[in-house]
């Protein structure tokens, strides 16, 4: 420990080195850091993965632990979120172009309303569906998955974590059928379920962790909470 120290220490005051340690905190870091001094978690998977239940749950164990938490959803229940749930009902599809206008605008005012405030403030933002979401179900429309990481990764505050809860379609959809979800016809049928997984199978992002969903609800709550503990130490 001492040795590494000292090698630091010798590294940093060498000619012409840098050291990070020492360097003065770059005005955008130090944005970062006052803007967003909550944490932004996200859970995302196909439909039936469990993501709400696993949510909840989080939820109940971060609050236990003293952290203020707002939980929150995707699509949300404003003006665009309903028009999206209307149309999912509804089984008609616009254009794949046209659908991801409506998320993007509906993810604007989330953030805008929700997320910014939430994590300006100091919470923990816990988000039952985020922008890996569109990346999925959007780019298995035929939209360029990666365009679609891009631009999100450009407009929005970046998750601190997404778990990514991945389970058999044929049984996320028999989940939805199981609490008695209508299935929303526009999105959810086996078909269009595989190649949602595929996309979500395809994302390597250093937030993303990738959990296995198809156990029962205790077994992949303790992985969630180990990992949540591992990467941000909220537990
Ligand atoms: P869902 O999570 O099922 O909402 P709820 O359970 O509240 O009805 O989301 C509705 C559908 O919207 C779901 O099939 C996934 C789809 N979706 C997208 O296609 N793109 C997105 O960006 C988001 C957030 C959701």
């Amino acid at each position: 420990m001492r040795r590494r120290h000292d090698e630091e220490q010798a590294a940093c005051h060498g000619p012409r080195r840098r050291c990070a340690r020492h360097a003065a905190v770059s005005p955008a870091a130090l944005h970062e850091f006052v803007v967003n001094a909550g944490r932004l978690v996200v859970f995302e998977g196909i439909d039936g993965a469990g993501k709400s239940t696993q949510l909840r749950r989080l939820a109940v164990a971060l609050r236990a632990a003293g952290h203020r938490v707002i939980e929150t959803h995707e699509p949300t229940d404003g003006r665009f979120g309903q028009r999206i749930r209307a149309l999912a009902r509804s089984g008609t599809r616009v254009a794949p172009d046209e659908e991801l206008q409506w998320f993007v605008e509906d993810r604007r005012e989330h953030v805008a309303a929700v997320i910014q405030p939430g994590l300006t403030s100091g919470a923990i933002v816990l988000s039952d569906r985020y922008f890996l979401s569109t990346v999925a179900y959007q780019g298995a429309r035929g939209l360029d998955a990666s365009r679609l990481l891009a631009e999100a990764e450009a407009e929005f505050p970046l998750p601190d974590l997404a778990l990514l809860l991945e389970v058999d379609p044929t049984r996320g959809l028999e989940r939805v059928a199981a609490r008695g979800g209508i299935a929303e016809p526009a999105f959810e049928n086996t078909r269009g379920l595989i190649d949602v997984a595929a996309v979500f199978r395809s994302i390597d992002r250093p937030y993303l962790v990738r959990i296995d969903g198809d156990r029962e609800p205790d077994a992949v709550a303790s992985q969630i909470h180990a990992i949540v503990q591992e990467r941000l130490a909220l537990l």
